[in-house]
């Protein structure tokens, strides 16, 4: 079966084929557009903004990942490329998977209505993808899903959620906790931003940590032993805030701001994510999103799994920023159609808060 993926819950616009074969979930194509330069100019994203690029972007993305699906070379001006792209997308594509939440309400209405408008047009079936499982999913892209050992503890770790899951089977997990106000990837775009550092400043944050080995400066990581599964980083970023303020910083000042920043964040994210994997006897860690590229995170999480026999996956580079192939992954391993009158934008869609036995 090859579903055709839309992602547009941010600021990327993604669009991929994908099926599922004896390797796990198959990635035919891939392909997003990302509004983020605008958005480096204004230090963060401006929802209208990306909703209106996101209009302008989403066919021509479609259309590339459809075409390059039957290896079509996209760069070329194809003529007829759209009547092109929607002859595969009526012979060849069985289902239209898209993000319906959560996300910018603007942004996710660009991906659901053209998704719809597509089903209803082409009589196809609809899936709508929750936008955080599908983070995890990205671990079953090239992957032997049936290897994976059950029960895990899935990590979101993205620039709007900081989540821990407790996966029993592929597509039945329990929440176990997740931010109390700002996410792990938000507190590092903010502090960037103190730190005029561009807009998402994750990956710079992450290089300029890399040139130092110890800080005199250390920042508190937030909720460190608490016996909650809940995240908090508002403070942290008050804490950089209040620590920069009135300096004169250069260029390796700001490096050790980023270490000390970074290994805040890392402390508490590992330290729960292997508390949860071992009060619930984990097999294996998935973790996915955005700040689960950060190199230093995973080697982290590795070590400390290794001490407690516990496997950890993580996505390739391309999987763990959003994507489409990751809302592809996760349509397939939950495959739900519903009617595309019944789908809709659901901007706050998150998890059920269940009283968990720590
Ligand atoms: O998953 P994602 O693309 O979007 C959301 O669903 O939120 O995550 C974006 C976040 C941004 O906050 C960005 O700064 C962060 O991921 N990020 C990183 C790295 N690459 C991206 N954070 C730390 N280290 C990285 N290498
Ligand atoms: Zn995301």
């Amino acid at each position: 079966m090859k579903i055709l993926s839309i992602e547009t819950s941010c600021d990327e616009t993604g669009a991929a084929v994908v099926e599922r074969d004896v390797n796990g979930i198959k990635v035919i194509s891939n392909t997003v557009a990302t509004s983020s330069e605008i958005h480096a100019k204004t230090g963060g994203i401006i929802p209208e903004k990306a909703a209106r690029e996101q209009l302008t972007y989403i066919i021509p993305v479609i259309t590339k990942a459809l075409l390059a699906s039957e290896g079509i070379d996209t760069s070329k001006k194809t003529k007829d490329k759209y009547n092109l792209a929607l002859d595969i997308l009526k012979n060849k594509i069985d289902a239209i998977a898209v993000t319906n939440g959560p996300g910018l309400i603007g942004s996710l209405l660009v991906g659901v209505e053209t998704a719809k408008t597509l089903s209803f047009s082409l009589n196809k079936p609809l899936i709508p993808v929750h936008h955080l499982l599908s983070h995890i999913s990205a671990n079953f892209i090239d992957n032997h899903i049936e290897k994976i050992e059950f029960p895990l503890i899935g990590l979101i770790i993205s620039g709007g959620h900081t989540d821990l899951l407790l996966y029993t089977k592929v597509n039945d997990f329990l929440w176990l906790g997740g931010t109390r106000d700002d996410a792990a990837g938000e507190a590092l775009d903010k502090i960037g931003r103190l730190l005029k550092i561009n807009y998402p400043a994750g990956r710079e944050i992450e290089n300029r940590a890399k040139k130092i080995n110890n800080s005199k400066i250390s920042f508190k990581s937030p909720l460190l032993g608490s016996s909650s599964y809940d995240f908090s980083f508002s403070g942290l970023k008050a804490e950089v805030a209040r620590y920069v303020d009135g300096k004169n910083l250069n260029e390796e000042d700001i490096d050790e701001i980023c270490y000390a920043t970074q290994k805040a964040i890392i402390q508490v994210v590992v330290e729960k994510t292997i508390k949860a994997a071992i009060n619930h006897s984990a097999k294996s860690i998935l973790i996915g999103g955005g700040v689960s590229a950060n190199q230093t995170l995973k080697e982290k999480i590795n070590i400390e799994a290794k001490n407690i026999g516990v496997r950890v996956y993580s996505p390739k580079i391309e999987y763990c920023t959003d994507n489409a192939a990751m809302i592809g992954a996760q349509s397939l391993i939950d495959f739900d159609p519903k009617d595309w009158r019944e789908v809709r934008a659901q901007p706050e869609l998150y998890f059920e808060r269940k009283n968990i036995i720590i």
